[in-house]
């Protein structure tokens, strides 16, 4: 008997390929992964991350290749027979039952739910794995109050107590703000402590670098960097892995000044309130003026109002009470059409959700791209192709082909269409809600640039993000909104973490 022999991995993938017809979106892929380890797994956009776990988790069926769970050879038909092989996954667009309770959705789940269920020993359960694991959730919360942080941690939960022991996560942190990235990471190392693997897919290097033990990364569906521990990486070389050539880091923007505090107005808000759904105040009595040329961030915990100012903005959501100038946009009125004619570019916040049309290639967006901005009813799908490819040269945010599908692309893929339809448009005020979500590392770098120059070019730009860094970056000047109202508006010059996050959870003082 040896007592040194490596233990079984928790789960191997040897030479798996998967197509979707002539395109080979996973190439001969190798991975491992080790009950107590978090596995990083990394590449560009459409390198094919999401298809390898989706092979893992039962949603596809590889072409080619061996899947070895436990040391055992298996052919994963389903998400259900996943589960019972001790495979789970928290999806980013997340799969809960917003009408139901926390406890509700995960009982649904539980493999061995009996037929009539006592609602306290599922909560009794729900509580002590939540408090074992330290992932705060109230059970008898309705999922659609909850905050998108709770929502996840619901979903782990979820997943953790239908047995999972391979716990996959695509891109959890893109939807977080670094603190509540954090607090994920030290929910990741209970769990691995506890000997479960995790497979995380992560587009920062900082996050990598925080809790990934090993590191696999693809591109092009291949894999080009198998099973490494990432210490003995420098970033650069975690970069090049990714992208395939050495990158030269972008030139710093200029220092920040205030030289442009006095541009011209695009949109004035003056005590204005918006509703939400839940007939509670989203926006609550803010006073704001978006000025031409600028770039204005938008910083607050999730849920503080930039969803409803982003939303008022774009004339989705009407104005209780207040009002809203537009001395800058040669508008008609306030409806989203109007507005749009008048110049006013929307980068949504959850495009999957709210941009993507199923079955639709990328030249029907495009089209219904340009007519809507042009106020038309005539779609000229042929000539899209054409006006598509000047775009995505102008952008440099290397797009898909057009004649794609948009809902067949990968999530960072679907981002930069959108991002090359609104950031080549000549806009009067751009309303960019999480922008570099999804995106990998290059692609990041492009869209902040393509900000600054439409800033240059004198648009307006309000930047809606969770992440300080960003918002240091990029902005002229940051608005912090904390319940709905302004709690501060800070010039670039005088903005750190620090400030900003104290308006942020405190509020004005
Ligand atoms: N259902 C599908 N039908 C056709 N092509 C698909 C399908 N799913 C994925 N693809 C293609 O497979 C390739 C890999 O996509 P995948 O979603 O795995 O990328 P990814 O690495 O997860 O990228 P991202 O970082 O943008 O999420 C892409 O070219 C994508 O368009
Ligand atoms: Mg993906």
């Amino acid at each position: 008997m040896t007592t040194d022999a490596a233990p079984v991995p928790l789960l191997e993938v040897q030479g798996l390929t998967k197509r979707f017809g002539s395109l080979v979106a996973n190439d001969d892929v190798t991975f491992t992964v080790r009950a107590g380890e978090v596995h990083g797994l990394l590449g560009e956009n459409g390198a094919g991350k999401s298809t390898l776990v989706k092979s893992l988790y039962g949603i596809h069926q590889p072409d080619a290749g061996r899947v070895v769970v436990d040391g055992r050879d298996e052919r994963i038909a389903s998400p259900s027979h996943a589960r019972d092989l001790g495979i789970g996954m928290v999806f980013q667009d997340m799969r809960l039952i917003p009408a139901l309770t926390v406890w509700e959705n995960i009982a649904l789940q539980l493999r061995d739910t009996p037929r009539v269920l006592k609602p306290r020993d599922a909560q009794r359960a729900i509580t002590d794995a939540s408090a074992h694991y330290g992932l705060d959730v109230d059970p008898s919360a309705l999922v659609r109050d909850l905050s998108i942080g709770e929502w996840q941690r619901a979903e782990l939960l979820k997943v953790l107590l239908a047995g999972a022991r391979v716990l996959i996560l695509d891109e959890p942190t893109s939807v977080l703000t670094p603190q509540e990235a954090d607090a994920l990471f030290d929910v990741l190392r209970r769990l691995t402590a506890d000997g479960v693997g995790v497979i995380l897919i992560a587009h920062k290097i900082r996050e990598v670098r925080q809790i990934a033990d090993r590191v696999t990364v693809l591109r092009g569906g291949r894999t080009v960097l198998a099973d490494t521990d990432p210490h003995e990486l420098t970033d650069a070389e975690l970069v090049r892995a990714m992208v395939g050539t050495s990158v030269k880091p972008v030139s710093r923007r200029p220092e920040p000044t205030d030289e442009t505090a006095d541009a011209p107005v695009v949109v004035s808000l003056r005590g204005a309130s918006v509703l939400r759904p839940t007939g509670v105040l989203g926006l609550d009595g803010v006073d704001l003026d978006i000025r031409a040329g600028r770039i204005l961030g938008v910083a607050g915990i999730a849920g503080s109002g930039q969803g409803e100012l982003a939303d008022l903005l774009v004339g989705v959501a009407p104005l209780r009470s207040g009002s809203m100038e537009l001395p800058g946009l040669d508008a008609r009125g306030t409806t989203t059409g109007d507005l749009r004619v008048a110049g006013v570019v929307d980068v949504v916040a959850n495009p999957v959700h709210d941009y993507v049309v199923r079955g639709m290639t990328i030249s029907d967006h495009v089209a219904l791209w340009e007519a809507t901005t042009a106020g038309r009813r005539r779609f000229d799908v042929r000539g899209a192709a054409t006006t598509f490819a000047r775009r995505d040269e102008r952008a440099g945010l290397r797009a898909a082909d057009p004649s794609r599908r948009l809902d067949q692309l990968s999530g960072g893929n679907i981002q930069r269409v959108l991002l090359t339809l609104a950031l080549t448009q000549d806009a009067r005020l751009v309303i960019a809600s999480y922008p570099t979500r999804g995106l990998d590392v290059l692609t990041t770098e492009r869209t902040h640039a393509l900000l600054l120059e439409a800033r240059d070019r004198g648009e307006a730009v309000v930047l809606v993000s969770e992440d300080l860094d960003e918002l240091l970056a990029l902005s002229d000047e940051v608005v912090v909104l904390h319940h709905g109202r302004v709690a501060g508006t800070v010039p670039a010059v005088d903005a750190d973490r620090d400030r900003l996050g104290l308006l942020m959870t405190e509020g004005a003082a």
